[in-house]
């Protein structure tokens, strides 16, 4: 690598510590209310959206050094839950808008709660059980990045509903994240992959975005040997396909 490009890897790197000890604080200050002292509804708030934008940051730093990793050639693949894997990333997610949810997901039991809390959040998820207790070699790093950026967008755009679908099939593990908001217009389906492309960068959305989260979802599906298939027209929702070959043992 690059000397600018590694101290700027550095300079990334080093901001995970500080932010961790943000993190925790603010978690002490939330959760331990005994040692800390009460909270007036007000300062809770503000602790509470302090710690989803911490969180915003922790996301972008992570997702950064990995992608940089995948850029190296880089692949860090275990044997892990599908389970755990899904569970994990929809955690992260729901950590950044909803903390009462992301909580209710840690707690699930088993995949026929986990679908319901999901579904009184407007996602459904289908899965079989069979996968869903399956162990599989997979690089858990990459593929929850890819996970919440398609499912965070996902979310910002739909209407009402967000679909995530898993399968195995013929050797590879199969994603589909669907929504039913504006979709895209075939004309902007290749554009929407380039960083800092944004069909609506004024930001009618609450929560605005870098145009970054596609092109790095491209960069690690490529790295992966895998491959991301848009279907949308305008007004008619969008799915985002992700194909990636499975691993029979640890390489
Ligand atoms: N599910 C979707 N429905 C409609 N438009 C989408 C969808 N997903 C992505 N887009 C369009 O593609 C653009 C690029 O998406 P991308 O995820 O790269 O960036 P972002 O979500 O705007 O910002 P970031 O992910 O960096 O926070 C978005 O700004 C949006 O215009
Ligand atoms: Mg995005």
């Amino acid at each position: 690598m690059e000397r600018e490009k590694i101290s700027f890897q550095l300079l990334i790197h080093d901001l995970k510590v500080p932010l961790a000890v943000i993190e925790a604080g603010i978690t002490s200050l939330l959760g331990k209310l005994d040692r800390y002292g009460p909270l007036t509804e007000k300062q809770e708030k503000v602790l509470r959206r302090t710690l989803r934008n911490t969180r915003v940051i922790q996301a972008l730093v992570n997702d950064s050094l990995e992608l940089q990793r995948s850029k190296e050639g880089v692949v860090n693949v275990t044997l892990l839950r599908v389970s755990d894997l899904i569970e994990g990333a929809l955690v992260e997610i729901f950590d950044l808008v909803d903390h009462q949810t992301s909580e209710k997901i840690r707690v699930c039991a088993d995949l026929q709660q986990m679908k319901g809390v999901l579904h009184e959040n407007g996602v459904i998820l289908m899965i079989d059980e069979s996968l869903w207790c399956r162990e599989l070699f997979l690089d858990e790093a990459k593929i929850k990045q890819i996970l919440r950026n398609l499912l965070n967008n996902a979310l910002k755009y739909r209407k009402s509903k967000v679909e995530l679908r898993v399968e195995e099939r013929q050797g590879c593990l199969l994603f589909s994240v669907k929504d039913d908001g504006e979709g895209i217009p075939s004309t902007h389906h290749k554009k929407i992959f380039e960083s800092y492309f944004q069909m609506d960068p004024t930001g009618t959305y609450s929560v605005r975005g870098h145009g970054l989260g596609l092109a790095g979802v491209m960069v690690l599906v490529e790295y992966m040997g895998g491959e991301l298939r848009l279907e949308s027209d305008q007004g008619k929702g969008a799915e985002f396909m992700v194909k990636l070959p499975l691993k029979a043992t640890n390489p």
